[in-house]
Formats: C-alpha cells, sequence, structure tokens
C-alpha cells in the first residue's frame, strides 16, 4: 500500500482533479487505487456520483473519510494492501490536511505557479515529511511558468518533471470516467518510478 497525501492550502489549486485522475490511471494500468476523499465539500465523491448518474462508473472507489479515520491501520483496512490510496484533501481545514501528510508515504502538492499560489504551496510543502510539487495548470511558455521553474530549482524544492497544462480537455473530464492520455500518465510513471526508488516498504 502507498499513501499519497494531495494537499495544497491553496483552494482551486487541481487537489481533487490530481487525486481522481491519478487514480484512474493507475486503474487504467490495471493496479488497484482507491481515493479517500477527506474534503468535507467532497469534491471527489460528488465527481464519482455525477459519473455513476451518467452510467459511467468508476473502476475505483472514491471513500468519504474524516480525521479520526486518516491513520495508517484504518486506511489500510479500508483500502486492501495491493493498492495506491490517493487522498483528497480540503484547502483550508489545517488539522485535516496536517494527519492526511503525516499519514502518507509522499505528499502531492499541486500548485499554479502565481507567488500567491507559490507561498501558500510551499507552506504545504513545508509541513510533509516528504514532498513533491507539481506544476498544474500551467500556462506554458508563459514567463510565471519559467520563473516559477527557476525558483523552485534555485531553492532545491522537490517537483515532478512533468507539468501539467492548463487545458480544456482535463476540464472537461471533472465528473466522468474520462481519463487524460497526456499529462497525468507521466506524473503517474514518475509516482511509480520515485516509490520504488524512495519507498522500497512498498
Ligand atoms: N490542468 C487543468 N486544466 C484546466 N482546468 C483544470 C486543470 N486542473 C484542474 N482544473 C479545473 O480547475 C478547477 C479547480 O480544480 P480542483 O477542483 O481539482 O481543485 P482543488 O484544489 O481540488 O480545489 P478545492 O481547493 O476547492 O478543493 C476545476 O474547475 C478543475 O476542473
Ligand atoms: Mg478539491
Amino acid at each position: 500500500m502507498a499513501i499519497i497525501a494531495v494537499a495544497c492550502e491553496k483552494g482551486g489549486a487541481a487537489k481533487t482533479t490530481t487525486a481522481m485522475l491519478m487514480a484512474r490511471d493507475i486503474a487504467r494500468r490495471g493496479q488497484t487505487a482507491v481515493v479517500l476523499d477527506a474534503d468535507i465539500s467532497g469534491g471527489a465523491t460528488t465527481w464519482a456520483q455525477t459519473a455513476e448518474e451518467n452510467g459511467e462508473k468508476l473502476p475505483f472507489p472514491v471513500i468519504s473519510v474524516n480525521l479520526p479515520q486518516l491513520k495508517r491501520p484504518r486506511i489500510q483496512t479500508m483500502a486492501g494492501k495491493e493498492t495506491w490510496v490517493f487522498i483528497d484533501t480540503p484547502p483550508s481545514d489545517t488539522g485535516v490536511l496536517q494527519a492526511a501528510i503525516n499519514t502518507a508515504d509522499l505528499t502531492i502538492v499541486p500548485t499554479q505557479t502565481g507567488d500567491a499560489d507559490l507561498v501558500l504551496a510551499l507552506e504545504t510543502y513545508a509541513a510533509a515529511p516528504s514532498a513533491l510539487l507539481l506544476l498544474t495548470r500551467v500556462k506554458q511558455r508563459t514567463n510565471s511558468a519559467k520563473q516559477a521553474m527557476r525558483r523552485l530549482a534555485e531553492e532545491n524544492i522537490g517537483r515532478f518533471d512533468a507539468v501539467v497544462p492548463e487545458r480544456e480537455a482535463i476540464r472537461r473530464l471533472y465528473g466522468t470516467d474520462g481519463y487524460d492520455k497526456l499529462d497525468y500518465p507521466m506524473v503517474v510513471q514518475e509516482l511509480m518510478d520515485f516509490m520504488e526508488q524512495e519507498a522500497p516498504r512498498w
């Protein structure tokens, strides 16, 4: 079992999208994934329900969880051993956010590239024992993206090499069983490589 928290204090950073599309890609590869929805507003749960109502049942479960359930043994009971667990977290409930990143093997911090976005993303990054930033909704070839990448390199902040551009095709996947074929598969591959190197118990 690998537990991946998807967390960022900034709202709208693409946490839910990242958790759902990474789990979806893992299912596409024939592996087992589960999304734990730790956000009381239930974005991941609504995504799964909407898909199901439209006759598109997702190939992985989305389970709503609360603070005391965010402990490794509890998660293992809910999710099973051979599973990639993604915890979708709320932007502002710091108790839930901290519990998720403490229990996780790795925290993925999705963030847009603006200065105001990075301030909050780096706070989440610093609060996590093991974390990687994921640049999302990137408007490529803009100064903002270039500056962010330069700054992260200078400050030695760990990040995914893959970046997720702002794409209408990704936005439209909300509430469907569709999967992203271009960007999230590269993020998942990097995650798998990282986990193999850094967390041999997986
Ligand atoms: N790569 C992308 N390209 C275009 N739109 C995107 C992309 N990623 C996410 N979005 C859109 O951005 C919005 C915010 O994404 P999402 O709900 O995943 O963020 P969040 O961090 O979970 O937000 P919250 O903090 O409210 O939980 C959604 O409308 C989503 O469809
Ligand atoms: Mg969300």
